[in-house]
């Protein structure tokens, strides 16, 4: 019996489109091999909807998506549009409305793939990043602006109910993994407040996996491990801004942006999740066919584990890494990279 799922598409701005369409013909013809199927709904949300109607997320369109199974994004954010309207007002805003709050990131050196370290070792690790807390819940503020004596807040979030959610997610994904290790990564030493809720919290739900080893490093200390040592990670839980920018660095050693895939996940199901690549609009080559849209098309694959169909996300992959395996020096065109991957689903290589 073929099971139908509603999709709710966002190809956003910059290449965010032309690495949707991609993701998205690979999405179907998985699907069609795995009794599945999509029926998609396309936004049109992104700068050009600001510039015509000045709204970023309208409350009924909000209302719309929140009734699909799951959200394909691409990217926000543009040049023409102030630094922050779109990425707040439309991308934080899903990811708060959606309560999308972890925020995945896998990090895998696929074979063959260049990477600016000497000596990578097999880098295998998945980081949760807490998506609804922390600094980036816009509790802060400004006054005396353009000023002298201007004065700017940005209050970090933390509440035990949204730590310990997190952490027991990234327990629970640790205990599913051969290795079985988390590695909590935050800053206790100097942000105490929220360091020892994280803390604790870590220490509390441990007891519930005691097959799960539990590791802990300072931020500044993960980085350093992160270029010295990736493989001694597993999976990662961190908070919100800490996640962010690890997530960069992780992309940056497993050979580049253009490979880095996310979820961000609402694992109670109250709202569908939404699937992104990491990387952000690129409006430097935009337009000009020259986006990778790996991360979006293995984007793909982590929205089909969400829905239940880990085959097909199975097939995603290996047909991505076999792709990258014969990836040779000169440069493919977005179509060319998008059909070389779907050609090889189709066969199921
Ligand atoms: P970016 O990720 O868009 O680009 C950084 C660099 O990586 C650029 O040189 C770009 O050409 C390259 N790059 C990115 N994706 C690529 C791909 N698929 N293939 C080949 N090269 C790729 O980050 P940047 O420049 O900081 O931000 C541009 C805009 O995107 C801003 O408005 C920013 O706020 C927004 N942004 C949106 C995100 C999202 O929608 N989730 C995430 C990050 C940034
Ligand atoms: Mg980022």
């Amino acid at each position: 019996m073929t099971r139908s799922f509603s999709l709710a598409v966002v190809p956003g701005d910059g290449i965010g489109p032309e690495v949707t369409a991609q993701a998205l013909q690979v999405l179907n013809l998985v699907a069609a091999d795995h009794d599945a199927a999509f029926s998609s709904t396309e936004y049109d949300l992104g700068a050009k909807r600001w510039h015509a109607t000045g709204e970023t997320l309208p409350d009924s369109v909000l209302e719309e998506i929140r009734g699909h199974d799951a959200i394909l994004l691409g990217a926000v954010g543009d040049p023409s549009v102030p630094s922050g309207v779109l990425e707040r007002g439309l991308l934080l805003k899903l990811r708060f409305a959606l309560d999308h709050y972890v925020n995945l990131r896998p990090s895998k050196l696929f074979p063959g793939v260049p990477t600016p370290l000497a000596n990578p070792g097999a880098i295998d690790f998945v980081v949760v990043r807490e998506g609804t807390e922390g600094p980036y819940v816009g509790n802060g503020g400004a006054i005396r602006v353009g000023t002298p004596h201007e004065l700017a807040t940005e209050v970090s979030i933390n509440t035990a109910y949204g730590v310990e959610r997190v952490v027991r997610d990234a327990f629970a994904r640790a205990q599913a993994r051969p290795r079985k290790k988390l590695t909590l990564v935050h800053k206790n030493n100097v942000l105490v407040h929220a360091g020892h809720l994280w803390t604790r919290t870590v220490d509390a739900v441990a007891t519930e996996f005691p097959d799960v080893a539990v590791d802990y490093l300072h931020v500044d200390a993960a980085t350093i491990f992160l270029v010295t040592d990736p493989a001694r990670f597993d999976v990662i839980v961190t908070d919100n801004l800490f996640g962010d920018i690890l997530t960069d660095l992780a992309a940056a050693i497993t050979g580049g942006i253009g490979l880095a895939a996310s979820g961000n996940v609402n694992p109670d199901r109250t709202a569908p999740s939404m699937f992104e690549p990491v990387h952000g609009s690129a409006p430097d080559i935009a337009g000009q066919h020259k986006a990778d849209p790996t991360a979006a098309i293995l984007s793909g694959a982590l929205l089909l584990e969400h829905l239940g169909l880990p085959e097909a996300a199975a097939r995603i992959s290996s047909a991505v890494e076999a792709d990258i395996a014969e990836r040779g020096a000169a440069p493919r065109s977005t179509e060319e990279v998008g059909g070389a991957i779907a050609s090889r689903v189709a066969e199921g290589v």
